[in-house]
């Protein structure tokens, strides 16, 4: 990759060829940036990023699971771990525990759990570091961006974590995406465009809350928001009281509910009474209905009442939803059935006997999407709002209108 750039040196006028990285840290002409390009930070969502693990447990829930590793493994996304038998070993790795007392999860005992390549992109291009089709995420929006002229890893990066958790439990990460955005900013010689997916969008509202408005006008171009849950997602209700096998199918939802109870994200993304009517109807059993205002009664009524300390302790994080200070670009599917409640017969044991569909990409409500409207009104900075009918949540990030959207972002004077 290089970097073709022509600039005066007294009365000679040279042109070098250069990395980009030493063009870079050129002097250029005037006030302009080297570049002429914004550098970009990638936020990926729930379950958007690989995770690995490294053992040395007391003990295992079965003699097949391994009880010391000497590596790191790849213990998000990697399919075999997730066959029949294998993944009663893979759920007592990922699962976390819940102290009520500190408010705060850790990994079970002798489980390391660590987040790679934070600042690159390969943890959120693929899912699988096998490249397995299933597992393709931001490559080819980061494939595009380097056709481009961008470079891996030095002007479009990744800002990945671990997922599991809610922003509050993930206090370092903020930190390292501030200096990580301050260092490209100064590298790159402007200011950084966040491209968010999913809940990286609430991430990325709790981190452009927390910062000065002096701080996102030097650093920020603009923060555009691809899916975004704002108001929570209704299938979030499913995953906590009957699980969701939803993207493996061989996996069996009551197994991997003991696992996805655990993670304090999933509480998070409940629907928002703020939001949400009152009066729908979430989840409908022989005995009970559940709105928005009844998650305590459903928390418990599932036999999870720590989900209910969960769900207090984030609530509060972006629940506000006050402006992010910085220009908006909302881009959100239509036109997928997307679950908007569910009835169930068997309750919480079974799968529910009817979804009741509602506008959206198939995860995310479209009643939830659209809030970025509010800040309108909110913020001087613009707001744009752009739907893309026909668009499923995940697939939104290899459809050619969103990757055009961006680049008409990026390219933009
Ligand atoms: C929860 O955290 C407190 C304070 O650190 C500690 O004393 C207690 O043992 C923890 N509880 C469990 C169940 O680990
Ligand atoms: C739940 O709501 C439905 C529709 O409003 C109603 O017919 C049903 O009686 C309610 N069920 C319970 C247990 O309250
Ligand atoms: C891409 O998105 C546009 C705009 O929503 C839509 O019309 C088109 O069908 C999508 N393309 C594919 C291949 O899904």
């Amino acid at each position: 990759m290089v970097c073709l750039r022509r600039f005066l040196l007294g009365s000679f006028q040279l042109c070098l060829l250069l990395p980009f990285a030493a063009c870079a840290s050129l002097k250029c002409p005037g006030s302009k940036p080297c570049s002429d390009r914004p550098p970009v930070v990638l936020i990926p969502g729930d379950l958007g990023n690989q995770l690995e693990a490294k053992l040395d447990k007391p003990s295992v829930v079965h003699y097949i699971c391994y009880k010391k590793t000497d590596e790191y493994f790849t213990l998000w996304l990697n399919l075999e771990l997730l066959v029949p038998v294998a993944i009663d070993c893979w759920i007592d790795n990922m699962r976390l525990i819940y102290n009520s007392t500190t408010h705060m999860t850790e990994a079970p005992p002798g489980v390391d759990v660590r987040v790679p390549g934070f600042g690159q992109t390969f943890g959120l291009e693929y899912l699988d570091p096998s490249k397995r089709s299933v597992g393709i995420y931001f490559f080819t929006i980061v494939q595009a961006m380097v056709d481009w002229g961008y470079m891996r890893d030095e002007d479009v990066r990744g800002a990945p974590y671990d997922w599991r958790k809610a922003p509050n439990e993930n206090k370092d990460y903020f930190l390292k995406l501030q200096l990580m955005i301050e260092e490209m900013a100064e590298k790159y010689g402007g200011p950084v465009v966040l491209i968010a997916h999913s809940m990286g969008n609430m991430y990325t509202l709790y981190f452009l809350n927390h910062q000065p408005q002096a701080w996102k006008d030097k650093y920020i171009k603009a923060f555009v928001s691809l899916g975004p849950p704002w108001a929570g997602v209704a299938k979030t209700l499913r995953v906590i009281a009957s699980g969701d096998n939803n993207r493996i199918p061989v996996i069996s939802p009551l197994k991997i509910r003991s696992q996805q109870r655990t993670a304090v994200s999933t509480a998070w993304l409940f629907p928002y009474a703020h939001t949400w009517p009152s009066d729908m109807v979430l989840v409908s059993t022989p005995t009970a209905n559940y709105t928005s205002k009844d998650y305590q009664r459903f928390f418990k009524d599932v036999g999870f009442e720590e989900g209910w300390a969960m769900r207090e302790d984030t609530e509060p994080l972006v629940s506000a939803l006050e402006a992010p200070g910085v220009p908006v670009h909302c881009l959100y599917g239509t036109g997928i059935p997307t679950a908007q409640g569910y009835i169930y017969t068997t309750f919480p044991d079974a799968e529910p006997s009817t979804v009741l569909n509602g506008e959206g990409d198939g995860t995310v409500n479209m009643l939830s999407a659209i809030q970025c409207k509010r800040w309108k009104e909110q913020q001087k900075q613009p707001v744009h709002l752009l739907e893309l009918p026909g668009n499923e949540h995940v697939a939104m990030l290899l459809n050619v209108t969103t990757v055009a959207y961006i680049k008409s972002v990026l390219f933009s004077p």
